[in-house]
């Protein structure tokens, strides 16, 4: 039996930089990890449980849990507390499943470190920490490829119908592009992009999201269609302008890449109210990141001071909007 008490396992949160949604329906899409979505710890216990932090959240596998709080990523009916809860418990208890039937009872410590519900992968993050968390515990080791199934199982209980980019990358970190099916691909940056991330302040239903898009396609597969190709296109010159540090043309494609998302009735007004200001403040680009409708925008700039500046004024609308870069931590 491993120790529970030493550091806490890790899942990554990300970023999107180009290409979600189409990437549900077959296209490629370029996320950027943060180092820290979330993080767990397990140890033996009398009973299996979660407690999530910063929520308070408490789930019981034994007894009637009544979770007094919870972090998904929203869904559709926006449901209260206890019926995040109760997904989280099914997807703990679908976790803990596939382990041995003799293995003790264990308590687990969990905390996120990025918002819930706004498209920075926080609860594939918290699948990662908390399935490496308990493998820990019970001393068994997975390979990466077992550890984004076990999480796409898990995100199956929040979204419905995960692309898997988020698992991907809670699992391997880094700078990579993914493609539905295929191994994730990981793009070197040598100059990371300096950027700033801000919450709408609201956190929609990634799920809800993903069907409209998903609604759209079939009442006019060719306009959609048409639309997911232009978003591939601005995927692979995004992984150009990444890889060659041109952060203008990044910027470009971020912009371009937002009117596209913004056809598909992803934007909201305060998306695009952050979107200005950090144009106006002196952004190259800027997009929404993840399932829109709300959640977080992004926005790039031609070096780190510039980007300050761009998160002083976006702090306005949202006192912990971040600047990140490659290999920082919100
Ligand atoms: C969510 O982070 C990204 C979406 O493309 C959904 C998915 O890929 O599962 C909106």
């Amino acid at each position: 039996m491993a120790e529970g008490c030493t550091e806490p396992h890790i899942g990554h949160g990300k970023i999107i930089l180009f290409g979600e949604h189409a990437v549900v329906h077959g296209c490629p899409a370029l996320a950027m990890a943060l180092p820290r979505g979330a993080s767990a710890r397990a140890s033996v216990a009398t009973e299996d449980r979660l407690h999530l932090m910063p929520f308070d959240t408490h789930v019981r596998l034994s007894g009637d849990a009544q979770p007094k709080n919870a972090a998904g990523d929203g869904s559709a009916e926006q449901p209260g507390p206890s019926e995040h809860g109760a997904k989280l418990r099914a997807a703990l208890a679908d976790a803990l499943a596939e382990t041995p039937r003799d293995r003790p009872k264990l308590a687990i410590e969990a905390e996120l470190h990025v918002p819930a519900g706004a498209g920075l992968g926080a609860s594939a993050a918290l699948s990662v920490a908390v399935i490496r968390a308990i493998d820990a515990a019970l001393g068994r080791a997975r390979s990466d490829p077992d550890m984004v199934a076990a999480s796409l199982r898990w995100e199956r209980a929040f979204h419905g119908n995960p692309s898997g980019v988020d698992s991907a990358m809670a699992t391997h970190g880094g700078v990579a592009l993914y493609r539905k099916g295929e191994p994730l691909a990981q793009v070197p940056v040598v100059t990371p992009p300096p950027l700033i991330v801000a919450y709408s302040g609201h956190a929609p239903s990634t799920k809800a999201m993903v069907d409209s898009v998903a609604r759209q396609l079939e009442r006019d597969p060719e306009r959609i269609r048409g639309t997911f190709e232009g978003i591939e296109a601005i995927v692979n010159n995004g992984r150009t302008a990444l890889e060659l540090g041109d952060f203008r043309r990044l910027g470009q494609l971020m912009t371009l890449n937002q009117q596209l998302l913004n056809t598909l009735l992803l934007s909201t007004t305060q998306l695009e109210v952050l979107c200005r200001a950090a144009m106006d403040a002196g952004a190259l680009g800027a997009k929404l990141t993840g399932g829109g409708g709300g959640g977080c925008m992004i926005a790039v700039c031609e070096d780190w001071d510039a980007a300050e500046r761009v998160r002083a004024r976006l702090s306005e609308f949202d006192p912990d909007a971040f600047v990140v870069g490659a290999g920082a931590t919100p």
